[in-house]
């Protein structure tokens, strides 16, 4: 058993109270590598913000869950070794699908695990949440929980109503399970293509789509029931075209790629939303900078030459996030 404080990790208690408080979000990006890691430990140090960074199923997979928490441990001496006295760091389980996968996690030194049980019935999802709170509490281990269904890429209807979180469900499940924080459904979706075109209106300028707005009638709701309770939005990348755009000029293929605009996750980070994950819009700057460097330098080879601009240009999409859109920045503690 790893005890997350002894790896100078956080949970996220203080850090969401005082967003709420606030009225600022604070950013969950997703790692899979150590490029991803540093860019986004160089980003929170600069923005004197505190972080979640988030290890999903499948990067778990990919990179090995063991080397994952060295890293995030490692996160937290290099951020001193930037310069930041007392990073907050939190190191959280994004996705967790069943109690074993949470208590492993939570054994082996994570601060902080969602128990997603959204795609269960209402009592189930209640029952499999209880159980992952009472484990975690134990050891002061923060727990996200979800309810409502975060429409996915192949849905028919992204924004259908059924989808979203019921307002009117939310005191009974947050009381009953005892979680943290609830994460909610008020329109997002996991990915690069959150709507589909046909749900979308287009900018006769630049042929791009132009989304329809998130719920905010049912966030409101939803905090008028539990005032000051910590929200979570899912699926928040707002898909820079950016990014898009330089894919799709060196060889990518992402037509109508379309996310969340920043405006709305500026909208949003002013309520009780204290918790914003993103985790597509770091694919796609890292994917931007490689795939632009490769082909201006084709005859280069050592990864290093080509990972060094995709690090940079992650952690100025990382830095931009929080300064511009969640607003988390000179907000750690001390
Ligand atoms: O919620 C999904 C996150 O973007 C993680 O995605 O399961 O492909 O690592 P992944
Ligand atoms: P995006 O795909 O919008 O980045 O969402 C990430 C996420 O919700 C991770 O849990
Ligand atoms: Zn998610």
């Amino acid at each position: 058993m790893v005890n997350y404080k002894d790896l100078g990790l956080v949970n996220t208690r203080e850090m969401f109270k005082r967003a709420v408080a606030g009225g600022y979000a604070i950013p969950a990006f997703n790692f899979n590598t150590m490029e991803q890691m540093q860019a986004i430990v160089m980003a929170a140090v600069e923005t004197k913000s505190p972080v979640i960074m988030q290890v999903s199923k499948g990067a778990r997979n990919y990179a090995n869950a063991t080397i994952l928490r060295y890293m995030a441990e490692g996160a937290v001496a290099y951020a001193k070794e930037l310069g930041c006295e007392h990073p907050e760091i939190v190191l959280h389980l994004d996705h967790g699908d069943s109690f074993e996968l949470c208590k492993d996690c939570i054994d082996m030194g994570f601060s902080s695990v969602m128990i997603d049980g959204s795609s269960l019935p209402y009592e189930d999802n209640i029952a499999l949440t209880k159980k992952v709170v009472d484990y975690a509490h134990q050891y002061d281990v923060t727990v996200e929980a979800e309810l409502g269904v975060l429409a996915g890429v192949e849905d028919e209807v992204v924004a259908e109503e059924s989808h979203y979180t019921k307002p009117e469900e939310v005191i009974d499940f947050a009381t009953r399970t005892g979680c943290d924080s609830l994460a909610i459904s008020i329109g997002t979706s996991h990915g690069a293509y959150k709507f589909k075109p046909e749900q979308c209106t287009r900018d006769p300028k630049t042929g791009k789509l132009v989304p329809p707005p998130l719920a905010f009638d049912v966030l409101a709701e939803i905090e008028k029931k539990l005032p000051g309770f910590p929200i979570v939005l899912h699926g928040s990348s707002s898909v820079p075209q950016d990014e898009v755009d330089t894919i799709n000029k060196f060889g990518g293929n992402l037509p109508d790629a379309v996310g969340i605009p920043e405006e709305q996750l500026r909208q949003a980070s002013k309520s009780a939303v204290c918790k914003i994950n993103i985790d597509s819009d770091s694919r796609l700057a890292m994917t931007a900078a490689i795939r632009q460097y490769l082909a201006e330098h084709p005859d280069h080879f050592d990864p290093r030459q080509y990972l060094k601009p995709a690090r940079e240009n992650m952690k100025k999409m990382y830095i931009h996030k929080i300064v511009n859109v969640l607003g988390s920045d000179g907000k750690l503690a001390e």
